[in-house]
């Protein structure tokens, strides 16, 4: 085990698969539990508030750090992709980690990322952001299933922010009988309503001001549903908004919050999903509602 640069911090940094699992084991045999919270690193708040409910838990707690090829397309920003790693550590001082886990590709992938096996949450991960994005959360939950089994985790915290991930990961654990309890936290935004993301950081300063919109359109959807009237005008109203300023809409979409299916009728529980792009920066955002004065 190595500490970071910063001393300060004192975050014991961990890259092999083999020395976690021997801190893991020496912990379990002292009757500790472990709550873990995996992450592509370049923090911001969001990430915070997952390694402080973590932290509330009382349990050991393990961060990881591991932008997962797998889980990006050919023409998405893999090579790109923010990394940040002594300014990382740095943020994490903020908060208790007993280790943080970040192991180099082949570590995690002896036979490259598209050699080995891999996870597929049938049904759930070929819709909305998956019909987008083809074999996205295959990778996802193929890295999340190879984490878990190396740091053994009692419990796992996840943003509200990806929802359909957070969803992802529930109906895996369930349907492969993980014993590893699942909590989410909600979407934590900047003060003009923008979800922080690590993408944030691709925008130029005029397309900072325009990414907002996202969160309005959203927005403006759950007030017509609380309003009482048909949300569908505003779905489609918000796609048109989007693209009228500047954006390249993938979808905007209202489904049930439990799995995500087309509401039916009854169905109360639901959320307004979307995904845009503006030039190359993909945004992604969503807002959970109660269909309160009116049926569909
Ligand atoms: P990453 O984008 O780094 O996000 C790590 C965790 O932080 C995820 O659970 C995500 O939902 C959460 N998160 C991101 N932005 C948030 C925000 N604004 N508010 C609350 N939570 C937020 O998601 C991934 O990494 C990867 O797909 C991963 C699960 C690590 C698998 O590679």
């Amino acid at each position: 085990m190595s500490l970071a640069d910063n001393d300060a911090a004192q975050i014991p940094v961990v890259e092999s698969i083999e020395q976690a699992r021997a801190t893991i084991r020496q912990w379990k045999m002292a009757g500790e539990s472990i709550a873990f919270v995996p992450t592509m690193g370049n923090f911001h708040q969001g990430h915070l508030a997952l390694v402080r409910a973590a932290n509330q838990s009382g349990m050991r707690t393990v961060v990881s750090i591991f932008v997962n090829p797998m889980q990006f397309g050919k023409n998405e920003d893999l090579d790109t992709y923010p990394r940040s790693f002594d300014d990382d550590i740095a943020s994490l001082s903020e908060c208790q980690v007993d280790m943080l886990f970040a192991p180099a590709v082949s570590e995690i992938y002896p036979d490259g990322a598209d050699g080995g096996a891999a996870v597929h949450v049938r049904g759930l991960s070929d819709i909305i952001e998956g019909e987008s994005r083809p074999g996205f959360f295959i990778g996802v939950a193929t890295v999340v299933n190879i984490l878990f089994n190396i740091i053994q985790p009692d419990a796992a915290w996840f943003g509200e922010k990806d929802y359909q991930q957070l969803l992802v990961i529930r109906k895996m654990v369930r349907d492969l009988a993980l014993p590893i309890e699942i909590h989410s936290v909600p979407t934590v935004r900047e003060g003009d309503g923008l979800a922080m993301s690590s993408r944030n950081s691709y925008l130029d300063p005029n397309q900072r001001k325009l990414a907002v919109n996202i969160y309005r359109c959203l927005q403006h959807v759950v007030d017509s549903a609380d309003d009482g009237m048909d949300y569908h005008y505003a779905v489609v109203h918000a796609c048109q908004e989007l693209n009228e300023v500047g954006f390249f809409t993938d979808y905007v979409v209202v489904r049930r919050q439990k799995d995500l299916e087309v509401p039916k009728k009854g169905d109360k529980s639901l959320i307004v999903l979307a995904a845009a792009r503006l030039d190359d920066t993909r945004l992604i955002d969503n807002i959970p509602f109660e269909l309160m004065l009116k049926d569909l």
